[in-house]
């Protein structure tokens, strides 16, 4: 029954992970570990948290190697210590065909599809397939296009010289290559693939052979040698795409336009079991590898006993990804149950992990941090400001430091100065309240805002179930800052 398994469109399993533009973590862009995975007190963008850094280098060599599917990590720690920052370093470090996929624990709870169909989504998204395919190309410079048209100007035929350093052929044109050709806009120099199974032309770039007459080009033109041996050559194109895109391209109801919508509904199991047994007969021939990818699930402790029953189970599976998850939270309640656990995780899915703990920073990498972001926002702080908001980083939150970075500038840019200044950072500082002083002020304002019965009954148990894990000594910044 497996028998028509498509693999069109050939996206690569890339496309599907959430890109983060000029997100808190766009200053990060690798683990910043030498080759002997020692990390570098800065590098790449991270400062500090050597050993988790170092912890998570050697997890990416594990799963490069492939000797590491079907386990799972933990990061645990206070808000703000870069558990969701190493993750993305992660991505990064990993290279651009291994998947890696990102969620968030409350994702998994949508009303259109249930719980275990989400997880298995984003597990099959985590695993690529590498699939090796040989196609005959035809490669050389164009030397001469000749097009010649009935009376009528309805049927064309046409001559196309191709040439390599070696030989030179003239070929046959049908009308459909001639269209191609002219959408392309290829002319006489141009170094031009021709895939023969599907007539597709592509444009290589201009030989070097033309670069004299570059004035009839634009700025853009990117020159290429001209190819040398036979004309026809055989080449092998690997792609990846992840196990998810194989099913929903397959699934009829929905067709491939679903990747695109993103709603791709539930998907049929027997349809999920044609897929592996073909993917396992692709493999068996040689025809594909299996790529096993990493899942990042953040705030795991969101999770309920159900989702965590499913993890246990689908990591057992012969075809899972390393599941990376991170939580902030001390001993709390499973989700689901009365019962409270470490990260709010089940001692039997505790007991399979591995565990990563990150520390609150000190002041001096608290300081680095923010000179890092403040040049990524292309702010310039005086030496006195970056003082203080390593100093408020350290207070509060390292998160709350980071984001007074931008009102700061903005006072700033009101007073017509270039660098921010102490002034600007204490009057962000008053505009903007961290959580502390905003614990206060609800306290202040008792009786008087909205919700307060469901907060005070929770309150004293969620905050002793946190306390555990928080660096400062201010117990409910856990809840709000992460
Ligand atoms: N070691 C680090 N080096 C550089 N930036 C970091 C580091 N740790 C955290 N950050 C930055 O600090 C902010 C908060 O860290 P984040 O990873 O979101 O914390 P959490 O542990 O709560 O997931 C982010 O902008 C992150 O990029
Ligand atoms: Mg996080």
């Amino acid at each position: 029954m497996a028998a028509n398994i498509s693999l069109q469109p050939a996206t690569t399993s890339r496309d599907i992970t959430k890109m983060e533009r000029i997100g808190a973590h766009s200053h990060i862009h690798g683990l910043g570990l030498d080759d002997n995975l020692e990390p570098r007190a800065s590098s790449q963008g991270m400062i500090g948290q050597g050993k988790a850094r170092r912890a998570a280098g050697v997890i990416i060599k594990m799963v490069q190697e492939g000797r590491i599917a079907g386990r799972s990590i933990l990061m645990a720690g206070p808000p703000s210590t870069g558990k969701t920052a190493i993750a993305m370093a992660m991505t990064q470090t990993l290279g651009s065909d291994v998947p890696f996929v990102m969620l968030t624990a409350s994702e998994v709870f949508s009303l259109e599809i249930s719980k275990t169909e989400s997880l298995t989504q984003a597990f099959r998204r985590s695993i690529g397939v590498r699939i090796k395919e040989e196609t005959e190309l035809i490669e050389g410079e164009v030397v001469e296009i000749q097009v010649d048209r009935s009376v009528t100007g309805a049927t064309k035929t046409g001559r196309l010289t191709l040439k390599t350093t070696d030989m030179e052929t003239v070929y046959d044109l049908g009308s459909k290559m001639i269209d191609q050709l002219q959408k392309e806009k290829v002319l006489a120099g141009d170094v031009v693939s021709i895939d023969k199974a599907s007539g597709r032309i592509s444009k290589l770039g201009r030989s070097f052979g033309r670069a004299k007459d570059y004035d009839a080009m634009g700025a853009d033109t990117r020159f290429v040698a001209c190819p040398d041996g036979e004309l026809q050559t055989r080449k092998e194109v690997v792609h990846t795409v992840s196990l998810h895109e194989i099913d929903v391209i397959n699934s009829r109801t929905q067709g491939f336009l679903a990747l695109f919508a993103g709603d791709t509904g539930e998907i049929k199991q027997e349809l999920r079991d044609q897929i592996n047994a073909k993917v396992a007969e692709w493999r068996e021939e040689g025809k594909a590898e299996i790529v096993p990818g990493v899942l990042f699930i953040d705030e795991v402790h969101m999770l309920d006993i159900e989702c965590f029953s499913f993890l246990n189970r689908a990591l057992e599976g012969e075809l899972a990804p390393l599941v990376v998850m991170a939580s902030n939270r001390g001993i709390t309640r499973i989700r689901g149950t009365k019962y409270k656990s470490p990260h709010g995780i089940p001692a039997d899915l505790l007991d399979r992990m591995l565990i990563i703990s990150t520390k609150p920073y000190s002041e001096d990498e608290t300081r680095e941090i923010v000179k890092i972001r403040a040049d990524e926002e292309d702010v310039k702080l005086s030496s006195e400001s970056l003082d203080l908001l390593a100093h408020m980083g350290l207070q509060t939150s390292l998160r709350y430091a980071l984001n007074l970075i931008a009102p700061s500038q903005l006072l700033a840019q009101r007073r017509k100065s270039l660098s921010v200044e102490v002034e600007d950072i204490r009057q962000a500082y008053k505009y903007f309240c961290d959580v502390e002083r905003s614990t206060a002020y609800a306290k202040e304002m008792s009786g008087m805002m909205f919700g307060e019965e469901e907060v005070g009954q929770e309150g004293p148990a969620g905050g002793a179930s946190t306390a555990g894990m928080n660096g400062n000594a201010n117990g409910s910044a856990m809840d709000t800052s992460a």
